[in-house]
């Protein structure tokens, strides 16, 4: 997999017109989350707890849920409640939260027997509660602020709450975790943050038998940076999608695992003088080719529409000169005219053979992209199933379920 950058080789049928006919899909490979993830392997002896939020990082967490779990990642972490239900519905996992619920959310965490990140003894008494109702005993890990100064209790809390959770009788105390605020920064600071929570450890250990209790804080960042802190578990989200949280050295070869596609919808030469798009944003000053795609804001695209002329041209401003455009032919930006909006975009197709039906790359925030658009799965090439409109499909379009497909 040396030098995987651009995504997954893909059958050559959907190269134009777009598979099953969509008009603007997301491609994730799955082989290349593998590859990250045997990566990360590689590197650490501690186990890794796959991070699924945000509907994994844009990937579509059912998808990527069964994938890593027949990959052998037994445990997944999510935010909360809603993101937990959302992969139980299409498979069996042992999912950690990594908020505390709500109050209101504990019969759905004993009903699921999710795991319940605790900050608080009214919480950790309440759940208690809830799971003695149900005749079920529940693992719960309790989060340390030792600086974000999110969520967390606060490090001189947490004896106490270990205690109460340890005698509780329904709960069992499956972890003790933080989380780093600038492990791609400062190492100092990470490194006090670090020592925080094993100062906790060994307070802890030499009041109570803590021998299956699991330590974790390491994100991506710390991954890289600190091998120290990778304790028992390291909890990986950006580095297992592929995405670098600082800069990498040589012997790092991540591959590339998302890539959203559209389609060109509509091919027009427009005159010298003729404006594109709203607010009359763009006047052309040559024959200019231009290809609209239906992607735009509400998709993720720029994220917000440019309300005043000044932002419109600071934005054109930076496209021009850091970024470039985020829409591209292979490797060629294709600069967009006017302003993004809610569904369309223009852009400057001159000097290129792109047509109707053509599909372009378009770089976007992967968490951003709206559920709407199709996941197209692919493994070693080939796709695999298609997540859409909340079902799944097969390569040929019928329907299918989760279940064995990994
Ligand atoms: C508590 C917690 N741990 C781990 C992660 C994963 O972080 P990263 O994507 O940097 O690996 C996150 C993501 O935001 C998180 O909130």
């Amino acid at each position: 997999m040396a030098g995987r950058t651009q995504g997954a080789q893909l059958d050559p049928q959907c190269q134009k017109e777009g598979p099953l006919g969509f008009s603007s899909w997301v491609e994730v490979d799955l082989s290349a989350l593998e590859h990250n993830l045997q990566t990360a392997a590689s590197r650490t002896a501690a186990s890794i707890l796959p991070i699924l939020k945000s509907d994994a990082y844009g990937h579509g967490a059912p998808v990527v849920a069964a994938f890593l779990r027949g990959r052998g990642c037994s445990t997944l972490g999510v935010s909360g409640v809603e993101e937990a239900l959302d992969i139980l519905r299409w498979i069996r996992a042992d999912i950690i939260l990594l908020t505390p619920p709500l109050p209101s959310q504990l019969p759905l965490v004993v009903q699921h027997g999710l795991t319940a990140t605790v900050t608080t003894s009214n919480l950790a008494r309440e759940l208690n509660d809830w799971a003695k109702r149900s005749g079920k005993r529940i693992t719960v890990h309790i989060k340390v602020d030792t600086g974000l100064g999110r969520l967390g209790a606060a490090p001189q809390d947490v004896p106490e709450l270990a205690r109460l959770i340890i005698n509780a009788s329904h709960l069992k105390l499956g972890g003790v975790f933080t989380h780093f605020s600038a492990a791609a920064r400062s190492r100092r600071f990470t490194l006090k943050q670090l020592h925080q929570l094993l100062s906790l450890q060994a307070e802890l250990r030499s009041g109570s038998d803590l021998r299956r209790v699991l330590w974790h804080a390491a994100n991506s960042a710390a991954f890289i940076t600190l091998p120290a802190s990778h304790l028992d578990v390291v909890r990986l989200g950006t580095l297992l999608y592929g995405q670098a949280p600082l800069a990498l050295d040589g012997s790092w070869n991540l591959a590339q695992t998302w890539q959203f596609k559209t389609c060109i919808i509509q091919v027009r030469v427009l005159p010298p003088g003729h404006t594109v798009g709203y607010g009359l944003g763009y006047r052309t000053t040559r024959p200019t080719r231009v290809g609209v795609i239906p992607v735009g804001y509400s998709h993720g695209l720029e994220l917000e529409p440019q309300s005043s002329p000044w932002r419109q041209i600071k934005q054109a401003a930076a496209r021009a000169l850091i970024q470039g455009s985020p829409v591209f032919h292979g490797s060629t930006p294709l600069a967009i005219l006017g302003r993004v909006s809610m569904g369309l975009t223009c852009l400057d197709i001159s000097g290129t053979d792109l047509d109707v039906g053509d599909t372009v790359t378009v770089h976007m925030r992967r968490t951003v992209v709206s559920r709407q658009i199709p996941r197209l799965y692919y493994v070693q090439g080939k796709l695999k199933c298609i997540f859409w409109n909340h079902q799944l499909f097969s390569p040929q379009g019928r329907r299918i379920s989760l279940k064995g497909l990994f």
